[in-house]
């Protein structure tokens, strides 16, 4: 079986960590129990391009349990968990393409080994597959009968790609369901990204001024835990509706460069280019810590800090970069700028990722079944799934609620009941 992972040996302590995750993951377990008695995916060859996480494996091991002939490379490359990558190679037969810290070559080469595998399904966090797919290997599209996408980025290129008409196969935005997004984008990354900082830096956030770009649902999740923890924070928007609704949730809006000012901590999760820059850097303070929680690491503009730095000190902390200014001011970046949550800390806890990764196991399945009768488009998750996904994970956690009664259920269908 071909592959390229750090080192096997690295196997044992990756098992154990799949398993510690397999434990909180129990809807993808009720998934992969019915997935290994169907085999619903059976025979299909499907590449993912997923961050390499004991989480990923457990989606990896389901959608095997299913009947699939998995691949998986990274879709980061400071993400990987080298130990898990081994374990899925050595203790679970599924080929994994990543090294964590691997450069932009090997990242490539991975995703192009990922492709060999020729696949009839793709599962993306950030469209690298179905870009490449595209741009460089577009004979492989008649082979694909769908593709899921993660993230909220790689849907923006997705739909781009729709828009212009050159999408080549059905797309399923598993990002867009409300089981995936409201609790993996909000409560998932509003936690993992505070641990990142805090696992890179060991600062204190109470009484920080911490200033979130951008108020989606990932930044609507960290500014909410970055106040639990006592900081004073900042949103920074472009679109007024969110600008307004950040400042009715209580947090001070205001333009990045007044922003920059005040900051102590900087945390972009915008999905866009540049939003913190050259003239924002030369307003911050001495010690202004800048990270980011966005898919792609193009939010800060790091060639500007470059240009504007008489002194790098790589490394102060691991995950920690100084940058000397000309006037004596240092400002530190984590992570080089990219995923801080997955870079420096582990990314979401498996409890969530059991919602995101059951989504897109059943969105697989989804695709199986329906692919004759879907178009080159964006697709929804069906509602079904999402109220299947939601019910389970209740249960899971041993929460009943109501249903309605006979009385309530007429009285929502009809109209002629009144003041
Ligand atoms: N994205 C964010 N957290 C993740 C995790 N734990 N596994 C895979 N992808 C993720």
């Amino acid at each position: 079986m071909k592959h390229d992972v750090k080192n096997l040996k690295l196997a044992p302590e990756g098992k154990r960590r799949i398993e510690w995750a397999d434990a909180d993951m129990p809807v993808l377990k009720l998934i992969k129990e019915r997935f290994e008695k169907e085999k619903p995916l059976d025979g299909i060859r499907l590449s993912a391009c997923l961050h390499v996480t004991a989480e990923t494996a457990n989606l990896a091991r389901t959608l095997k349990a299913g009947g699939a002939k998995v691949v998986l490379c990274a879709s980061n490359p400071l993400s990987t968990q080298d130990d898990v990558a081994a374990s899925l190679v050595k203790d679970f037969g599924i080929p994994v393409f990543a090294i964590c810290g691997e450069d932009n070559k090997t990242y490539y080469k991975h995703l192009e080994a990922t492709l060999d595998h020729k696949p009839n399904v793709t599962i993306d966090d950030g469209a690298d597959l179905v870009s490449t797919i595209h741009s460089s290997h577009p004979t492989l599209a008649k082979d694909v009968i769908g593709s899921m996408e993660e993230t909220t980025t790689g849907l923006v290129r997705l739909r781009a790609m729709e828009r212009d008409g050159v999408l080549k196969f059905p797309v399923i935005a598993v990002n867009d369901a409300a089981t995936k997004y409201l609790f993996d984008n909000r409560y998932g990354t509003g936690q993992s990204t505070l641990d990142g900082v805090i696992r890179a830096t060991n600062m204190l956030l109470a009484g920080k001024t911490v200033v979130i770009a951008g108020y989606g649902w990932c930044g609507r999740g960290v500014a909410m835990r970055a106040r639990g923890m006592g900081a004073k924070v900042v949103v920074t928007e472009i679109n007024p509706i969110r600008a307004l609704e950040a400042t009715m949730d209580g947090y001070w809006v205001m333009p990045m460069d007044e922003a920059a000012k005040v900051g102590t901590l900087f945390c972009t999760l915008t999905g866009d280019i540049h939003v913190i820059r050259k003239e924002h850097f030369k307003l911050m303070k001495d010690g202004a810590v800048v990270c980011n929680s966005g898919h792609f690491n193009v939010e800060i503009d790091i060639n500007g800090l470059n240009e504007l730095t008489v002194e790098k000190r790589p490394g102060v902390r691991k995950f920690v970069d100084g940058f000397v200014m000309k006037d004596g001011r240092t400002i530190y970046l984590l992570g080089e700028g990219r995923l801080i949550n997955l870079a420096s800390a582990e990314g979401h806890p498996a409890c969530v990722m059991d919602m995101s990764f059951s989504v897109q196991a059943l969105a697989t399945e989804h695709i199986r079944e329906n692919h004759d009768t879907l178009e080159n488009r964006v697709y929804d998750v069906p509602h079904e799934i999402d109220e299947w996904i939601a019910t389970l994970k209740l249960k899971s956690m041993g929460i009943s609620i109501d249903s309605l009664t006979k009385e309530q259920k007429k009285y929502l269908t009809s109209w002629e009941t009144g003041t």
